[in-house]
């Protein structure tokens, strides 16, 4: 039996903050005691391994339900692999993450799923599980649904953008919907009306403007919420429940919130480059705006503050980063000319605890929110708790030692992940990953990497446990 002793921290948790020591045996947490009680009294000096958390936090790893690693996208590949991109979510106190399996047009979802464990098999640093991108409804489709479930791949996501690729029209989002109704699925919707966004991104080309920053101005406010109210309708009519991916504006949002208000279990999720990059950065010269091209797009600077407001009154339940990177030296250049050509996806899977903590600093949310947010929501909304997303007995031992002290800058000099640029390069950040265990290994020792790849393992994972 191996055991490690994190003494002296301060445990943060949803639900508390306690000053603790944390046993870990065998890859879980066994016990939790106050530093210097009876309770914790031998267990350091039983134990292997003995961290110092004095003046530290002690925090759940943080799960992060939206990357897109290996992931095709116009034309290319995102750049991050299973190695690298599990590797800097290590680096960023991250230990598990869900990743988007892609279904080809015309192909099973089996296939799909296939590709994804042979894209990932061996190369994780930490745990990893998998949603379904579903990209061609159909009667075989349907029933495939049901047997993906049953092993563990409970979330399924649809989009009303991207005509032509990823794109499903109403029927065929309504009936997915029926089907995850009855088999306990999540379906996850990407909301934006790309029908009007293709006539939209046609004029705007047709008259010469074709700058990275009309990516934001096409994709309008109004038609993220346009598509947000009607799946909304869609998930009402077929009785299932919704969780909508990247809200980045404020009446997108005020769709989910009245959805909410009804009783109704819509869920939204938004990601930090909303919550601190607008379309100030977009317009970025020198095409230099190709950077922050995503889709949803940023927005105005005012609906950060919507957000923010939103985590806090519980109409936004995660945060997670839609993690999609793409080098500006010859992948963001696709588009030089015509931004429709620009791979839509951005970094941040290493920033997004760091990020979230500034939002504890700046006091936009407390302490046990931002662990809600980043940590236990996601692991309940996909069926990981509590064997994720908290520090509890019989929890795997995935666990942060966190220095809200340290003041770090964040650049692409000194990141991990396996991209050119930082969309946060020069950004002050209070607080700094330090140590990080995942199922009770060292993963990131005082800063010095210690993972191999291939210690992360995939995850079945259970059906949403965050239903009202
Ligand atoms: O721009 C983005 N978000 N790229 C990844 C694909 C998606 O829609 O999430
Ligand atoms: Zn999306
Ligand atoms: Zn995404
Ligand atoms: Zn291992």
């Amino acid at each position: 039996m191996s055991r490690t002793v994190v003494q002296g921290g301060l445990v943060i948790t949803a639900a508390d903050e306690v000053h603790a020591d944390v046993l870990v045996e065998d890859g879980r947490v066994a016990a939790l005691a106050a530093h210097g009680s009876p309770s914790a009294d031998g267990w350091a000096g039983a134990a292997d391994r003995v961290i110092d958390a004095t003046g530290k936090y002690v925090i759940p790893g943080g799960v992060d339900a939206h990357t897109h690693l290996d992931f095709p996208f116009g034309g290319t590949f995102s750049s991050d692999n299973f190695e690298t991109g599990t590797r800097a979510a290590a680096w960023g106190g991250t230990t598990t993450l869900i990743d988007f399996a892609v279904q080809s047009r015309g192909k099973s979802l089996r296939a799909g799923l296939d590709a994804w464990h042979a894209k990932s098999d061996a190369q994780c640093a930490i745990d990893y599980a998998f949603h379904m991108i579903l990209s061609d409804v159909n009667e075989h489709t349907l029933k495939e649904m049901d047997l993906l479930v049953a092993e563990g791949v409970t979330s399924f996501k649809l989009f009303t953008a991207y005509p032509g690729v990823f794109y499903s029209d109403d029927g065929q989002i309504l009936r997915a919907m029926q089907q995850s109704a009855d088999n306990g699925g999540l379906i996850m919707m990407h909301a934006e009306n790309g029908i009007a966004i293709d006539v939209l991104v046609e004029q705007a080309l047709a008259a010469g403007r074709t700058d990275p920053r009309y990516h934001g101005e096409v994709r309008r406010v109004l038609l993220e919420a346009e598509a947000t109210h009607r799946t909304i309708q869609l998930a009402r009519v077929a009785g299932a429940p919704l969780y909508v991916v990247h809200v980045s504006a404020e009446e997108a949002l005020a769709e989910i919130a009245q959805a909410r208000d009804k009783g109704l279990n819509v869920f939204g999720e938004t990601c930090p480059q909303y919550l601190f990059l607008s379309t100030d950065n977009l317009a970025e010269p020198d095409f230099e705006g190709a950077k922050y091209v995503c889709s949803t797009p940023l927005r105005p600077r005012e609906h950060q503050a919507a957000l923010w407001r939103g985590l806090r009154t519980n109409d936004l339940q995660v945060v997670s980063t839609d993690h999609c990177p793409f080098c500006f030296q010859g992948q963001k250049e696709l588009g030089r000319g015509d931004f429709s050509k620009i791979p839509n996806g951005m970094p941040g899977v290493e920033n997004r605890m760091d990020l979230l903590h500034q939002g504890v600093v700046e006091g936009r949310i407390s302490r046990r929110r931002w662990i809600e947010i980043a940590c236990a929501t996601p692991a309940r909304m996909f069926g990981l708790y509590p064997k994720k997303g908290t520090l509890a007995p019989g929890s795997d031992a995935d666990l942060v030692i966190y220095d809200p002290t340290v003041e770090q800058t964040v650049s692409a000099e000194t990141h991990h992940m396996n991209v050119d640029y930082s969309p946060y390069e020069g950004k002050q950040l209070t607080g700094q990953v330090e140590t990080v265990l995942s199922r009770g290994e060292l993963v990131l020792d005082r800063r010095e990497f210690t993972a191999r790849a291939g210690h992360g393992q995939y995850i079945p994972r259970g059906t949403c446990q965050y239903l009202i």
